[in-house]
C-alpha cells in the first residue's frame, strides 16, 4: 500500500462486537501482557490508540473501540486504517445484534476477521455454541473446515491472550503489510481535542513515512508545526513511524476524526492546502 523503499509495518487492528462483551476489557488485559509496558513499570493510557510487543517481539496496532458507526465513516471517508478486525463475541451470550452488525461492517470493507470467543471463564460459556452461530453468518471456524480462526479467551484469567496474539500476528505475516518509512509523513486522525494549556491535541496514526518535530503539515483543514510528540504511554518522541500511533500538539486547530494529515514542504503550502480543504 506504499511505494519507494519498502519494509514491514505493524497491522492495525480494531475491536469490535455487541455491547459488554468484554471489547474493553479485551484490550486492557492485552496491554498486561505487554512485555514493553512491564519494562517500563507500569502503564499511562494517554491515547486512544496503542501499541503492544508481543512476548514473541511482534508489534501490533490496536485502535481503541470506535464504534461501529464511527469505522464506517472513516472508512466512507477514506480513512480505512483497518488491517484486521477482531470480532468480540461473549462465549455466555452469543451472537447478538451488534455483533452481526460488526461482521456485515468487517466484510464490507474485506477486512480478515479474526474471532475472541471471550468469557470462557464464566461457567455457562459454550464457546461451540457461538461457533455455530458463526456458520449462520457464513463465517466457518477453522475447526469446522472453514477459514475463520476463533480463540478462546478470558480477559478476566488471562486465558488465551497468547494465543489471540500470535493469531493476530500470523494473520498480519500472511497479509505482508509494508510502508516506506523515508518520505514524508500521511497519516489519519484518529481523535482530537482542544485541551487547556495544550492547545488542540490530535492522536494521529502514522500510514506511511515518517512524522517528525518541527515538520509542516495539514490536518483537515487545519494546519501546524509540529511542536512535539507523545507515545502511547505519554512520552515525547522525536518521530513516530509507519503503523504508530502518536499525539501531536503544535496545531492551529482541532480537526475531526478520520481527517487525513499530510506534511507539507512549507507554510505557503500548508495553507494552500487548509484553504482547499476548507472550501470543500
Ligand atoms: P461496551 O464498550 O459498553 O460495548 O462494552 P465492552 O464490550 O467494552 O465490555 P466491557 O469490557 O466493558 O465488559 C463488560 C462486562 O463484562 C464487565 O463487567 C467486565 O468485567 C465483564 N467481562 C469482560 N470480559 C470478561 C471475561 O473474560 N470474563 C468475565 N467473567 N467477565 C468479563
Ligand atoms: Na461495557
Ligand atoms: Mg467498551
Amino acid at each position: 500500500d506504499d511505494t519507494g523503499n519498502l519494509s514491514d509495518r505493524p497491522p492495525v487492528i480494531t475491536i469490535m462486537g455487541h455491547v459488554d462483551h468484554g471489547k474493553t476489557s479485551l484490550l486492557d488485559a492485552l496491554r498486561k501482557t505487554d512485555v514493553a509496558a512491564h519494562e517500563a513499570g507500569g502503564i499511562t493510557q494517554h491515547i486512544g490508540a496503542y501499541q503492544i510487543v508481543t512476548p514473541s517481539g511482534n508489534k501490533l496496532t490496536f485502535l481503541d473501540t470506535p464504534g461501529h458507526a464511527a469505522f464506517t465513516e472513516m472508512r466512507a471517508r477514506g480513512a480505512d486504517v483497518t488491517d484486521i478486525v477482531i470480532l468480540v463475541v461473549a462465549a455466555d451470550d452469543g451472537i447478538m445484534a451488534q455483533t452481526v452488525e460488526a461482521i456485515s461492517h468487517a466484510k464490507a470493507a474485506e477486512k480478515p476477521i479474526i474471532v475472541a470467543i471471550n468469557k470462557i471463564d464464566k461457567p455457562e460459556a459454550n464457546p461451540d455454541r457461538v461457533k455455530n452461530e458463526l456458520l449462520q453468518h457464513e463465517l466457518v471456524p477453522e475447526d469446522m473446515g472453514g477459514d475463520i480462526i476463533c480463540v478462546p479467551v478470558s480477559a478476566v484469567t488471562g486465558q488465551g491472550l497468547d494465543n489471540l496474539e500470535e493469531s493476530i500476528a500470523l494473520q498480519a505475516e500472511l497479509m505482508e503489510l509494508q510502508a516506506n518509512s523515508d518520505r514524508r509523513a500521511e497519516g489519519v486522525v484518529v481523535e482530537a481535542k482542544l485541551e487547556q494549556g495544550r492547545g488542540s491535541v490530535a492522536t494521529v496514526l502514522v500510514r506511511r513515512g515518517t512524522l517528525k518535530v518541527g515538520d509542516i503539515f495539514v490536518a483537515g483543514s487545519e494546519s501546524g508545526r509540529v511542536r512535539a510528540l507523545l507515545n502511547d504511554r505519554g512520552e515525547q518522541v522525536k518521530s513516530a513511524g509507519p503503523s504508530e500511533p502518536v499525539e501531536v500538539l503544535g496545531l492551529s486547530g482541532t480537526p475531526e476524526a478520520g481527517d487525513e494529515l499530510i506534511v507539507v514542504e512549507d507554510d505557503a503550502r500548508a495553507r494552500e492546502v487548509a484553504a482547499f480543504r476548507h472550501e470543500k
